[in-house]
């Protein structure tokens, strides 16, 4: 049962798909106040858990810090911020009271939760004209069903972005690509993807390729093809200020892009320097940006990653005209401790600055809208405008799509990636927490970049990380210009990394055929501990093992030097591990804690009482699964239902395509 209340004059987000009945007043479960903006305020019981959020920071139940939802290009996620790159306003409170809340609000909201006041959580924003739904339920599970109902259905990735991929800022020339694609192919570890981050282009140009470096583009695209092997180029949400650049010009000329108050271009640094934002909120200039796909599309291209769409910001001519008079008087003057200080936050601060977030405005269909009202639309509506593109280009094809910034009801169009994280254990630990949050509102397709973006990996940290990798829908190796070289093939005792990515494919009908039912039911893929076992007190607070689908559990290696862990099994379950030497050993563990032995370079898996799984033969790439090696593993007389289809078209029918397997 969804209720749905409206204050003032919502913007509209298109984030429900489903049209209620406004409901009358305010919700009874908690007080809401209209005096200063919005504020609504809930007791929390002792019991109480909250669950949702998406993209956040810390644990999975959010109970004990504030999140703010601002997308924010910060690449540095430690434990204290409060805002990353996506805005998922939802929540699922489970304990003496069961209910879910949505905010419906495309601007800066802020979640106390049991923050200020342990006792109280309070959801509060400046401006007071939003839509509030509330979803009552009978457990939090329940809630999240209902919820995934109202946002619709989850995107659905071709089959082949269920394999491995690879990345790095960095490659510029085919022959960073080709070697790349040798150093897989030639050890046999498998891989299905190379990632095109910005160096591919022309000066940072969305929708060009350095001519010196690929004369032909679409020859490129199609020689690493016939390896099996799809380039995915990034695109960026600034376009780059040139005369002469037809993407830019066109823009102009039609008046596509965002702009200032007196009715001029907005101007911002990105990568390229100085760059325009496409207006993608103004459906006219959201269908144009969308349709310049094409230019890459028609070169063979299947894929894209929609990048610095929070949107980020470098710098503005306004935020570096102060730094600059601030500079001249600073040079001027003797310097002095405060004096020094403030210079340093004043150049630190020029990046994403909230008054430059408030100094352009969308026309949204003829209404003027100043940025800051919608700021958390921004990476959706870039990828609503790829979608939009690439459906027109080949509506019964599927094309890869993820995003970086999102906002509820992009899970429609494309999956999203977490952005830069760190080479830490932490934030493997935090990619395995945001995982079921994530499903929760709707992203399916998602994953971390594997390995760490920033700071320098090592051998023992990714392939921990791969081991999770293997589970995660979106499982890309991907790291930062300056930092260590992590492709799998470059560490010694390779085929510790040939096996591991091996299970991915190995396990890949299964992960392919839970994501599908996930999405087709709109249910999750990675479920926490405390949906599937609500009555055990122990797996309620586990929050570093998890479901996967419906038949598996999950408890990943997170620290250095640790041969096994300790996990945690909420009923009798049947392990089955991946051993280094390509074989697998299985195990019966009885209900409690156990302390299970995986080594470097092995996965672990556990079936659940009573149910079983396929797996299959190693491969190189998705195009060589053979759904004949196929093997049922887990118990006796256990049967599982394989979904399985063309993995490109959108014939998805959910009778036509499951088969029944049995143990
Ligand atoms: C920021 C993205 O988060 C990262 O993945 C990418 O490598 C850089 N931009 C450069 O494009």
């Amino acid at each position: 049962m969804v209720k749905k209340y409206v204050y003032g004059r919502p913007v509209e987000t298109e984030a429900a798909v489903v049209s209620l009945q406004e409901t009358a007043g305010t919700p009874e479960l908690g007080e809401t106040s209209l005096t200063e903006g919005f504020c609504f305020r809930y007791t929390l019981a002792e019991e109480d858990m909250i669950f949702g959020l998406g993209e956040a920071n810390r644990g999975i139940n959010k109970r004990g810090y504030v999140y703010i939802s601002d997308c924010t290009d910060d690449p540095d996620h430690t434990e204290n911020k409060a805002s990353l790159y996506g805005a998922h306003n939802f929540i699922a409170v489970s304990g003496k009271t069961c209910f879910g809340l949505f905010f419906d609000y495309p601007g800066r909201l802020r979640f106390d939760i049991g923050y200020t006041d342990s006792r109280v959580m309070e959801i509060s924003c400046a401006d007071a004209n939003l839509a509030v739904y509330v979803i009552e339920g009978t457990d939090a599970y329940d809630i999240v069903k209902q919820f995934r109902k109202l946002i619709g259905r989850s995107y659905i990735p071709p089959k082949f972005a269920f394999g491995y991929g690879q990345s790095r800022w960095g490659y510029r020339t085919p022959e960073d690509f080709r070697a790349v694609a040798d150093g897989y192919r030639e050890n046999h570890i498998p891989l299905d993807m190379i990632y095109m981050d910005i160096d591919y282009m022309e000066n940072y140009k969305d929708f060009t390729w350095n001519p010196e470096n690929f004369p032909d583009f679409g020859a490129f695209v199609r020689e690493m093809k016939a390896r099996n092997i799809r380039l995915i180029p990034i695109i960026d949400a600034g376009v780059k200020v040139e005369q002469g650049y037809s993407v830019y010009e066109e823009g102009v000329k039609n008046g596509y892009f965002c702009k200032k108050e007196d009715g001029s271009e907005f101007t911002v640094a990105v990568w390229p320097g100085y760059t325009h934002l496409p207006d993608v909120l103004n459906d006219d200039a959201r269908r144009w940006f969308g349709d310049k796909y094409k230019i890459l599309t028609d070169e063979g291209i299947e894929g894209f990653w929609n990048d610095m769409n929070e949107p980020a910001m470098f710098y503005t001519p306004e935020g570096i005209a102060e730094v600059k008079a601030a500079m001249r008087t600073f040079v001027e003057n003797e310097p002095e401790k405060d004096a020094v200080w403030a210079m340093r936050d004043m150049t630190r601060g020029l990046a994403n600055r909230a008054e430059d977030y408030a100094a352009f405005y969308h026309d949204r269909n003829g209404e003027k809208i100043r940025h800051d009202r919608i700021h958390n639309l921004y990476g959706y509506y870039m990828t609503k405008a790829a979608a939009e593109g690439l459906e027109r280009i080949n509506a019964d094809k599927r094309f890869l799509l993820f995003s970086r910034s999102s906002y509820i009801g992009m899970h429609r169009y494309g999956g999203i990636w977490t952005g830069d994280n760190q080479s830490w254990w932490a934030h493997l630990l935090l990619n395995i927490r945001m995982m079921p949050s994530l499903n929760m509102c709707g992203f399916l397709y998602s994953g971390a970049d594997l390995g760490g973006f920033g700071a320098d990996t090592t051998r023992e940290l990714l392939l921990r990380w791969l081991a999770f990798g293997i589970f995660t829908p979106l499982m890309r190796n991907h790291s930062a210009e300056g930092t260590r070289m992590q492709e799998a093939y470059r560490f010694e005792r390779l085929e510790d990394f040939r096996n591991l990515i091996g299970v991915r494919y190995r396990l890949l009908p299964y992960l392919y055929s839970e994501y599908m039912k996930a999405a087709l039911n709109d249910d999750l893929y990675f479920k926490p501990m405390a949906f599937v076992y609500p009555q055990d007190p122990i797996a309620r607070e586990t929050e570093d093992q998890l479901i996967i689908g419906n038949e598996i559990m999950v408890a990943p290696v997170y620290t250095q030097n640790a041969k096994g862990r300790v996990v945690y099994f909420p009923e009798e379950m049947r392990m089955v591990k991946f051993c280094a030497d390509g074989s697998i050993a299985e195990e019966v563990f009885r209900q409690g804690y156990h302390y299970v032995e995986t080594g470097l370079g092995e996965a672990a898996l556990f079936i659940r009482k009573g149910r079983c799984i396929p797996i299959g033969a190693a491969v190189e790439c998705v195009e060589q699964l053979d759904k004949a090696s196929l093997a049922v593993y887990g118990w006796e007389g256990a049967a599982y239902t394989l979904y399985d289809d063309d993995g490109i078209s959108k014939d998805w029918d959910m009778e036509k395509n499951c088969t029944v397997m049995k143990r």
